[in-house]
């Protein structure tokens, strides 16, 4: 047991999705999990291990925004002994050529601050995805047909941002999408030595304005899991 995570050694996979809704880590559980059995429950923040085509893993929530992803990769890294960690979320999409509903693998997360600021002080640390990872999402995308694009996605601290210009400054910069954790979980895997990826769905757009309806976003949810465990077990 830790602070946050109430699971018993050994009640943590070595692989484990982190979706940032604690229902949605509920929901990828009883979807995609065989024999998944609760192990968290503390503050509502659920977490499931189970099995994936014989392969053993953990989907734990890590609620909204970095300083709370913090806690919980941290606590699973450092206590649990989680070797890969793969978040899977939403995004609002920057690009015009970045369509609601696809795929965005997190290649770089640009960020103005991150619960890890004060280590790096004055140096722009560039917070980057394991390689092995990015590919071997890559080839599941491409295998399952998926449209999907690969690059730098922003951070950001806020949802209801306040800074136009900023978003403007991305955008221009070949930014493809805004979300609120990835920069945080990869400064930890860095930092730990671990492995690390987002994978992540567009959900709304910053310069269309669309959002994805309601009863599509189950669908998207989906393929985003599954190309996250194909990328985790890429031989299952
Ligand atoms: N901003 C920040 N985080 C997000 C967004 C957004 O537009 N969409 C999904 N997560």
């Amino acid at each position: 047991m830790t602070v946050h995570i109430g699971a018993k050694p050994g009640e943590i996979a070595d692989t484990v999705l982190m979706p940032g809704d604690p229902y949605r880590a509920k929901w990828v559980a009883e979807t995609f999990l065989e024999n998944a059995t609760c192990v968290n429950e503390v503050r509502g923040m659920l977490g499931f291990t189970g099995t994936w085509r014989g392969q053993r893993v953990t989907v734990q929530g890590s609620g909204m925004g970095m300083p709370s992803l913090s806690i919980y990769a941290n606590e699973l890294i450092r206590d649990y002994g989680a070797q890969t960690l793969i978040r899977i979320g939403s995004c609002g999409g920057m690009q015009t050529d970045v369509g609601i509903r696809d795929v965005i693998l997190a290649m770089t997360a640009s960020t103005l601050s991150t619960p890890s600021r004060g280590i790096f002080r004055e140096l722009n640390f560039a917070p980057s995805a394991d390689w092995s990872l990015l590919q071997a999402a890559a080839t599941a995308a491409q295998g399952m047909e998926i449209p999907t694009h690969i690059g730098g996605i922003y951070s950001s601290d806020v949802f209801y941002d306040e800074r136009p210009d900023l978003t403007e400054q991305m955008t221009r910069h070949g930014i493809l999408g805004v979300e609120m954790e990835t920069a945080e979980l990869y400064i930890l895997a860095a930092r730990h030595k671990v492995r690390a990826l987002a994978v992540l769905t567009v959900s709304d757009h910053l310069l269309t304005h669309e959002a994805l309806p309601s009863e599509d976003r189950e669908r998207s949810f989906g393929d985003m899991v599954e190309i996250a465990l194909r990328a985790a077990f890429p031989g299952a």
